[in-house]
Formats: C-alpha cells, structure tokens, sequence
C-alpha cells in the first residue's frame, strides 16, 4: 500500500527516521514561524480556571471579535473545531451530488465529499498557466448540475490566487445556476495588502457563498482547533448548526479567539515579516538554475525541480537526514514526482533550507 505523508505530520516523520520530535524543522505544516501571540499566552496562563466554565454555547463575544476582525456580520459567524470541523458539517448541508474541486487543493474538501456520497470532478489548474485559475474555462463548466464549487484562495499548495472581482464573476455564474460556493481562505492573512484577494465582503450579497477561515496557521495555533465560516445563507447554517456538537469550540480556544483577533501589532508584524521574507526568498530562488519557483501570495512556496534524474523523494530524502521536513507534494493531483513544498520560518532557517537546496540541486 503507498503510504502518503501529509505536511505536518511531525509524529510520523519522528517515528519513520527515528529523529527526536523536537529536532525536526517543520517547513511542511505552514504555520507561521512567529509563535503564539504573547497576548494569548498570557491570556491562558492567568485564565487557566476558565476550563471549569462551559464556554457560552451562542459565542456572542466571539463573533463579535471575530466579525471586527474579518469585516463580517456576526450574524453570518459560525465558529468550529478548527476549520477541519466546518468543512466537514457545511458539505454535509448542502449534500452536493456533483461537486468541481479547483485543483490541485487541500484533500479535506474531497474526503468530505465522498463521505456524502457525492460525485466530483477536479478542475486542473494548469502548470502551463503557472497554476493561475483560467476563469473562463472554469466558468464554461460550471452548469445547472454542478451543486458545489471549491476554491482554496490563496490555494494550498500551488500559493496561487483569485482576485475578489474575479471571485464576483464566479458567484454570479454560480447563483445563476444554483451552485453553492466555497471559499477557503486558510491562507488569506498571508497575503500582500495589495492584493484584494478576501471574499468576505461578498458573503452579504451572495448567499450561495461560503468563506471557511482557521487560526492554525497565521496566529500558529493548530493544537487549539479554532476556525470559522462567513455564510448568510441561513438555511445552510441552520442545519450546521443543528449538526454540530455543542461547546465544539473549548473555553480556552474562545478565550483565545476573543483575543489573537485583537492583537493588531502581533498582526502587523506577522504580514509584514512574512511578506518581505516570502519576496526575499523568491528573489534567490529565482536565481536556482535547477528549480522553477511558482509566484506565491501564501506563507509556502511550490518548486518545480528541474534537474535531471532528481526527484520530490530524493530531495524530502535528503533533507530529512538534516531533520529538515518539507513537503513532498507528488500526492497532490496534477502534480508529479518533481514537486515539492515548504513554508517560510525564520530567516536563518529558511537561508538553512535554501543553501540545502542549492546543494541538491546544482
Ligand atoms: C487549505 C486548508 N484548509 C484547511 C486546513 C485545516 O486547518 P484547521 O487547522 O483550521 O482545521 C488546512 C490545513 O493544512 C489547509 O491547508
């Protein structure tokens, strides 16, 4: 049985290769490299007793950060057990029975397709394209069969992005025929300020739309589990919400929630570290004569290698005897045994993985 090793498995790797856990350099779970949020850590260790009180079950005070942060209506905020737990109850809702996937993308979406017992076809973002969406041929697809649409924006794991015009064009066509809509922005904090990339402000006026948004990677929380979804299509979260369990969302992740989404300086410094770094680092990889590097607005780039007789494997190989963890990315639809994929940490980290690279490769 092939045996296919997601980005983020620490666990796995460390029992593999036999490496200690905590020597590992993970470039392959895209979290961000700034840590915690000193204000959530404080928040938790002076509030430690907040886990002998439920949560409030409605999360008002929740929403309410949630939608100052985002720009949503609290209305329209459903929070979950990361965005994991959403994507699985908002498919369910609307039980597609014929899905288009815009790919390659995240397998979540799929899994939970299939558990609904839906069909789905991918639609390929090309490598000819740069893996840029060619909305034309996506919207010539789209007909009054297709119940549901996915988009990772910026997508997981080429980085690449649709504009929130272009998001418009393809909401219009979808309320046309009758396709609900889902946008995952996991990523979306990452990008450049000008880059107008968020659908969030489209979720008022189309409610065929759904936006699903996490904390794991850009505030470096996975091991909470918080996410949430912008939709105001009330039917659709009525019945989420008549799925979900209640309290799915611990009192430490909504003490954490109300204050990660009003630390406007962690915020700050984390966009603007990330996107000089994420500049810095394609400028030197531009130069690899050995490597095509993919125009990225995420916090991880996609590689192409180029050298002969070098593949994916080789290069995960090579860099895991260094306890360096990166992505093969040759599981991923449309892609091959030459892709692979690795977020930005810090600096000297990052200049480590280059220069490994370059070893590699030249
Ligand atoms: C595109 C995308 N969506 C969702 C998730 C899951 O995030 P969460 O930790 O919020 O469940 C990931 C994780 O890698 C992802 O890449």
């Amino acid at each position: 049985m092939k045996y296919t090793i997601h980005g983020g498995d620490v666990d796995l790797i460390s029992r593999m290769y036999g490496i200690e856990k905590e020597k590992i350099i993970n470039f392959s779970g895209n979290v961000s490299p700034m840590g915690l949020p000193s204000s959530v850590r404080n928040v938790i260790t002076n509030n430690i007793d907040c886990i002998c009180e439920y949560p409030d079950v409605a999360y008002l005070s929740l929403k309410e950060a949630i939608g100052e942060y985002s720009g949503a209506n609290p209305k329209n905020i459903t929070v979950g057990n990361g965005s994991t737990e959403l994507i699985s109850h908002f498919i369910a809702a609307v039980n597609p029975q014929k899905s288009i996937v815009v790919s390659p993308a995240y397998s979540e979406y799929i899994k939970e397709i299939k558990n609904c017992g839906g069909a789905f076809s991918l639609f390929e973002l090309q490598e000819k394209d740069d893996f840029i969406l060619n909305i034309d041929e996506l919207l010539k697809i789209i007909d009054s069969d297709t119940d549901m649409l996915v988009l990772c924006n910026p997508n997981n794991p080429t980085g690449t992005y649709v504009t929130e015009e272009n998001l418009k064009i393809i909401l219009q066509k979808c309320r046309e025929t009758d396709t609900f809509v889902f946008i995952d922005e996991t990523y979306v904090e990452f990008a450049d300020d000008n880059v107008n990339i968020s659908g969030v402000a489209l979720t008022d006026e189309f409610d065929n739309l759904c936006v699903i948004r996490g904390t794991s990677k850009f505030f470096c929380c996975p091991g909470l589990r918080l996410g949430y979804a912008i939709c105001s299509n009330n039917k659709i979260c009525d019945t989420v919400n008549g799925r979900k369990d209640s309290w799915s969302v611990n009192s430490f992740a909504e003490l954490c929630g109300k204050t990660m989404f009003k630390d406007k300086e962690f915020i700050k410094n984390s966009r603007s570290f990330i996107c000089s770094e994420r500049k810095r680092i394609c400028d030197i990889l531009i130069d690899f004569k050995n490597i095509y590097v993919y125009k990225t607005q995420s916090n991880f780039f996609l590689l192409k290698i180029l050298k002969e007789g070098v593949t994916s494997k080789d290069v995960f190989d090579k860099l895991i005897k260094k306890n360096i963890l990166i992505r093969n990315a040759e599981d991923f639809p449309f892609l091959s045994d030459r892709f692979i994929r690795f977020c930005i940490l810090l600096k000297d980290e990052n200049d480590m993985l280059l220069n490994e690279l370059r070893k590699i490769t030249e």
